[in-house]
């Protein structure tokens, strides 16, 4: 029942927005929604895969599509939604390669089933596709993007997140900016005790003419180490008004002035993480150290190279990481099969910071926790560089 046993990356295909998301939501966090067969193909490595095809696709031009994606991707296994499901429907769509049919509105347990059918049949194909090096390296004067991501709630993102980029606004000598992207229960303010009275809500209302002054005067200064914030609406209804594309437009806007562009996320894949997972030079993939967060991380793992996401980017906080937690770092590194970049220990330390609103790395700078982010941040501008770049 539950969907995360389901062992493979899956995509969600249909044209409508509202029945692809409610199909991704469906199927759980790792469900990775796409509006058409053309986009989900663009993306595809060519490691095994489960696609859901939604009731938009169960007409001619759909089931073409299926078919040429079928025939040219023999790693990909798909299910399709059908609205009336009759028994010309469902000849058709066999014949084309659909592995299964089921007729909408699907049960969130009957959904999963036929999802993990299909996947039990393809996951004995290899897994591990090299990583395509797809984007552009960032050159030039433009700011370094940071995403922090994890697949699982409470894994430490907004702490690591927060810390990192007080850190980082502390080192360099250009402007540092952390935007709250987890749109509708974002606290990075709450973390940095600030009180925003504008928010990522004012830079899209004024998106048609937005540029780096006006984009500016809507950060809010975190006064003890110079971070500016761009924080997350204060009302979860707010999120609606941000679209991938004004995200997109907003962190371009931020890169121009910024030495670094650091951002938390939710905890789940939508169409405006994946496009921060795409325009960042930098993922930071955060895990707790606990079985369902490493079983989380995995698939996490899997659907970002669904993504095609370039492995060169991507890097493993092990978050929580200390002996008194059973699990053994190296048998998580061999688990997911990458190197952890960092490891931060557990520390009471850091939620009497966050209470406090006060991060971490100022709160108990000595604590092994502090000097962890500290060396988290060195990834990224090395302390050493701060005597020099120091205003
Ligand atoms: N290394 C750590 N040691 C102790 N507590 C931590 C640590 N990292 C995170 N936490 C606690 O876990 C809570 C959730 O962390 P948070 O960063 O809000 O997770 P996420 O943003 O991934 O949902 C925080 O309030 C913090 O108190
Ligand atoms: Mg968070």
């Amino acid at each position: 029942m539950s969907p995360a046993s389901i062992s493979l990356p899956v995509a969600v295909v249909d044209p409508d927005q509202s029945t692809r998301n409610r199909l991704a939501m469906q199927l759980g966090e790792h469900a990775v929604p796409f509006p058409s067969i053309t986009d989900l193909e663009a993306r595809l490595p060519g490691t095994p895969t489960v696609v859901v095809l939604g009731p938009s696709c169960a007409d001619d031009p759909g089931l073409f599509g299926a078919e040429e994606l079928l025939r040219s991707r023999p790693e990909v296994g798909a299910v399709l939604v059908a609205n009336e499901l009759t028994t010309e429907l469902f000849q058709r769509a066999i014949r084309v390669g659909v592995r299964d049919v089921l007729s909408a509105p699907i049960e969130t347990a009957q959904l999963n089933d036929a999802v993990r059918r299909v996947a039990e049949t393809l996951s004995v194909m290899a897994v591990n596709a090299p990583a395509a090096s797809g984007t552009a390296p960032v050159t030039g004067e433009l700011g370094q993007v940071v995403t922090v991501f994890s697949t699982k709630g409470g894994a430490g993102k907004s702490v690591v997140a927060c810390n990192l980029g007080v850190t980082l606004a502390i080192r360099s000598d250009r402007p540092v900016v952390l935007v709250d992207a987890d749109l509708q229960f974002g606290d990075v303010a709450v973390m940095l005790k600030l009180a925003p009275q504008r928010t990522i809500v004012d830079a899209v209302g004024a998106i048609e003419h937005l540029d780096a002054t006006m984009l500016q005067d809507m950060l809010i200064r975190h006064e003890p180490s110079g971070l500016l914030v761009l924080p997350a609406p204060l009302e979860p209804a707010f999120a609606d008004q941000i679209n991938a594309e004004y995200m997109t437009q907003i962190i371009e806007i931020l890169r121009s002035f910024c030495s670094f562009v650091v951002v938390d996320t939710p905890a789940y894949f939508n169409e405006i993480v994946l496009n921060l997972i795409e325009q960042s030079d930098d993922v930071l993939l955060v895990a707790g150290m606990d079985i369902p967060n490493i079983k989380n991380v995995k698939i996490g793992l899997q659907t970002l190279r669904l993504l095609n996401t370039p492995m060169s980017k991507l890097h493993l906080v092990l978050n929580r990481a200390n002996a008194k937690v059973k699990l053994d770092v190296n048998e998580v590194e061999r688990t997911l099969q990458v190197r952890a970049d960092s490891q931060i220990p557990s520390d009471v330390a850091v939620p009497q910071a966050v209470n406090k609103g006060n991060p971490v790395v100022l709160d108990a700078p000595k604590s092994g926790v502090a000097k962890s982010l500290e060396q988290l941040a060195d990834m990224f501008l090395p302390a050493e560089e701060k005597s020099k770049k120091k205003r």
